[in-house]
């Protein structure tokens, strides 16, 4: 697939990091490391802290404790940013819908003059034709089926040309077939342009499908961090409660499988 230039990666450090919203306690003290260049997948079941956490790498959000650091720097710094190209595909496409996707896939390089107007829709029909959006250019957000929408979401995203990453839920609300196409564009991302990736979902396929790593946040606690092969083989029974069925070994699938009668 055509995507866009390679970049050099960059890591990502979460340290304790702690956050309250009032008297809520969303993280406690969450540590985890991305390796610069690899796919981490963050799971966990809904409402235990993914998005504020993806939020805090983005530097959206101030933490009340503990650090994250992209890059060795701070991600709550606003130079940081400009030093470290970092991109993030909302949970909910965050697109601007008095815009046409056209608009809305030049808007950052127009913005920040990254190339001049007829490199820049070089690149957003490259972009358009690796995800198979093509012929969208026109319509406006709100004309996109969900699907569309997260595929320009990713669009707008890669035309950055991040050093890293950021997704929150990219196969949320898409049919089997497209968020098997999905994960498999997010993995031929990462390969291609070489950026790290950060992936939130409770996706489990997913998860397994395309992690380097992979962590598990339950009630703003991380239970479990390893490689995906690990968290198949773990034995904690927070990871198997959260994996199960799919891979709890107790199930009947699987003894029917290890002692077909
Ligand atoms: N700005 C905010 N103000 C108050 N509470 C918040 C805010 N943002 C998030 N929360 C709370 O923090 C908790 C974690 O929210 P978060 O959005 O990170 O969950 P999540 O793991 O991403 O869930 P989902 O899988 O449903 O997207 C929730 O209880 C949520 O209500
Ligand atoms: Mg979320």
């Amino acid at each position: 697939m055509e995507t866009t230039v390679t970049v050099a990666p960059i890591g990502v450090k979460v340290d304790d990091l702690r956050k309250n919203f009032g008297a809520q306690e969303v993280l406690r003290e969450v540590s985890l490391a991305v390796e610069p260049g690899e796919i981490y997948v963050l799971m966990g079941p809904s409402g235990s802290g993914k998005s504020v956490l993806l939020r805090h790498v983005i530097g959206l959000e101030k933490a009340d404790g503990g650090k994250v650091l992209i890059g060795g720097e701070d991600a709550f710094d606003p130079t940081t940013h400009q030093r470290v190209r970092t991109a993030m595909v909302f949970q909910a496409g965050a697109l601007l819908n008095s815009l046409s996707v056209y608009d809305n896939l030049a808007l950052y390089p127009r913005e920040h003059r990254l190339y001049p107007e007829d490199q820049i829709r070089e690149k957003v029909e490259r972009v358009m034709r690796a995800l198979s959006i093509e012929g969208s250019e026109k319509k406006i957000p709100a004309e996109l089926s969900g699907g569309m929408k997260k595929r320009v979401a990713v669009a707008r995203a890669i035309i950055m040309e991040p050093q890293l990453l950021l997704y929150d839920e990219p196969t949320s609300e898409l049919d089997p077939i497209l968020a098997a196409t999905t994960s498999e564009l997010i993995a031929t991302i990462a390969r291609e342009t070489g950026a790290t990736s950060l992936v939130v979902t409770h996706d489990r396929e997913l998860a397994l499908a395309i992690g380097d790593h992979v962590g598990l946040l339950m009630e703003g606690r991380l239970v479990f961090q390893g490689t995906a092969r690990e968290l198949r083989e773990s034995a904690d029974p927070a990871v198997r409660e959260f994996l199960n069925p799919a891979i709890n070994p107790d199930q009947p699938r699987f003894r029917q499988k290890e002692n077909p009668s």
